[in-house]
């Protein structure tokens, strides 16, 4: 039948009955288009619920900032979301010693966890736990709970994260873990979503800012590793076993994560070459000065023609690039991509209330996701068919070397260490003493020209056996600017 029909009726009822008389299948098509708007409004009814409720299992350092933050700040983050963040339950195995905010009203305790992840009124799970046990059960539980998770867990999720994120999409909800990384720096939104249309060539991370902390001490003052250490330790800026922090274990997690996501790569810690800062001394600082450089635990990530290149160790940096002016416990990223080129990003890297930002803002995020019934999430790890380069030794790596030896003097030195290194056809670009007083423990500096960290281990294993070392050469790449 052609034509439109134009009926101006007084009630539904009456319009019904003229479509109906009038043609049937446009009755039809009526029905039909009726019973899918009723669909839509009872699902937008449901999914736009009053408030997205929040569970907090472990209420430590960061769970004490996370939860301080929704009460203080509940007000805002209401105006910004368009609804309320509730905190619902919280967890922590010595609840009853734990201060709650009180504006946070009233909150279900509970010492164990399994009461909050099958809580049915509790859509997000926040785990502050820390480790890789306990927290796994909880995360895993909480999505077959249907659960979304928001985590600071680098550890747990440098090690499993992937797979956590495969079972995650499955089950339909939603993992964020902004805090895991850098505390308050919003790297991953960055590398996830700010910069995704780059393809990213290289990234450089200042990423575990207690050997930031005890490396700028150290330089600034003269001090020994092992005294700074200890003032840390006192100031609570370093756990009391600080081994995670001084042998790059925690920065290793770091770089696994932000490295799969920036090459979009399944990168586990242990394709990371890891070595730690406890062989430095200040006098290491004093030559890096005279050559222009300064010292950093640093975290790299660079694409070569071969493959990716990943390592997490004190190196020499220029002291004119920008990653050289992070100093304390600060945390830095410095990303290059082959488009947007340089980007840097510099905040807190831990601490209660920075990376209880980090989870709130997570947390907000999520909400707003569960709210809008967003099926399509970014992936906070590697692009599972992006697979841009895979690890490759980092003994394939080719720069510049900082070599420094403690000799018990005798003639003859230079020639026997110059000797060793033409033998691995090494060039030496510059020998370094500044003046020493004893002749028994004497440092100095060899410099050598761009070679590769093979040739290096193997002439550094042959030196070690020379009887006039004190202790075998310390070897630190010298690492050109981005
Ligand atoms: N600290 C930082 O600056 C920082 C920065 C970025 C990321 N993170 C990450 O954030 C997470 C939490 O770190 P944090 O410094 O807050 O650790 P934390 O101070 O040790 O807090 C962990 C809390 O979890 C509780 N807990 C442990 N096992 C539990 C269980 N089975 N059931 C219930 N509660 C349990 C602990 O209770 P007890 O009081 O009884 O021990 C403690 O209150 C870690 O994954 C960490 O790597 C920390």
């Amino acid at each position: 039948m052609g034509g439109a029909y134009w009926i101006f009726v007084a009630s539904p009822e009456l319009a019904v009955a003229f479509y109906q008389a009038l043609n049937p299948q446009i009755w039809l098509l009526a029905r039909y288009i009726h019973s899918r708007r009723a669909a839509r409004t009872e699902c937008y009814h449901d999914e736009r619920m009053d408030q997205v409720n929040v569970g907090i299992v472990g209420l430590g350092n960061i769970g004490r900032g996370t939860a301080t933050i929704l009460a203080e700040n509940a007000e805002q983050i209401e105006l910004k979301l368009g609804f309320r963040l509730r905190v619902k339950a919280i967890c922590d195995r010595r609840i009853e010693q734990k201060p709650i905010p009180e504006s946070l009203g009233s909150v279900f305790k509970t010492k164990d966890w399994r009461e909050l992840v099958s809580h049915p009124d509790l859509h997000i799970i926040v785990e502050l736990v820390g480790g890789t046990t306990v927290a796994s059960e909880i995360i895993n539980a909480a999505i077959a709970n249907k659960k979304s998770v928001v985590t600071a867990n680098k550890e747990l999720m440098a090690a499993c994260g992937a797979d956590i994120w495969e079972r995650a999409i499955a089950a339909g909800t939603n993992i964020a873990m902004e805090a895991s990384v850098a505390g308050g720096i919003p790297i991953h939104a960055v590398l996830r979503e700010g910069i995704s249309g780059d393809r990213i060539v290289a990234l450089y991370g200042i990423l575990n800012g207690t050997s930031n902390y005890i490396l700028t001490a150290m330089e600034r003052y003269g001090t020994a590793l092992d005294v700074v250490l200890a003032e840390a330790q006192r100031l609570g800026y370093a756990e009391a076993d600080p081994t995670n922090d001084i042998d790059g274990f925690d920065a290793r997690s770091k770089l696994a994560i932000l490295a799969a996501l920036a090459f979009g790569e399944k990168i586990t810690p242990s394709d990371i070459f890891t070595e730690g800062i406890r062989r430095l001394s200040p006098v290491d600082f004093e030559y890096a000065h005279r050559l222009g450089q300064t010292i950093r635990l640093l975290c790299a990530a660079r694409q070569t023609e071969q493959g990716l290149i990943l390592s997490v160790r004190p190196a020499l940096i220029s002291t004119s690039t920008i990653l050289a002016g992070v100093q304390g416990a600060y945390n830095a990223i410095w990303v290059k991509g082959l488009y947007g080129e340089d980007t840097f990003y510099y905040g807190r890297g831990a601490g209660p209330r920075p990376t209880g930002v980090a989870v709130v803002s997570d947390l907000m995020r999520v909400a707003r996701e569960i709210r809008g019934g967003s099926p399509e999430r970014v992936s906070p790890f590697a692009h599972k068919r992006l697979g841009e380069y895979k690890p490759i030794p980092v003994t394939r790596q080719k720069r510049a070397y900082y070599l420094r030896f403690r000799v018990n003097d005798r003639e003859g030195i230079i020639s026997t260490l110059a000797g060793i290194l033409a033998s691995k056809h090494i060039s030496l670009d510059a020998v370094l003493q500044v003046p020493c007083e004893t002749k028994h423990d004497l440092p100095f500096v060899i410099t050598l020209e761009p070679t590769t960290e093979e040739s290096v281990r193997d002439a550094v294993g042959l030196m070690s056996k020379l009887d006039f070392l004190i202790e075998s050469p310390l070897a630190l790449p010298m690492e050109p600017p981005l």
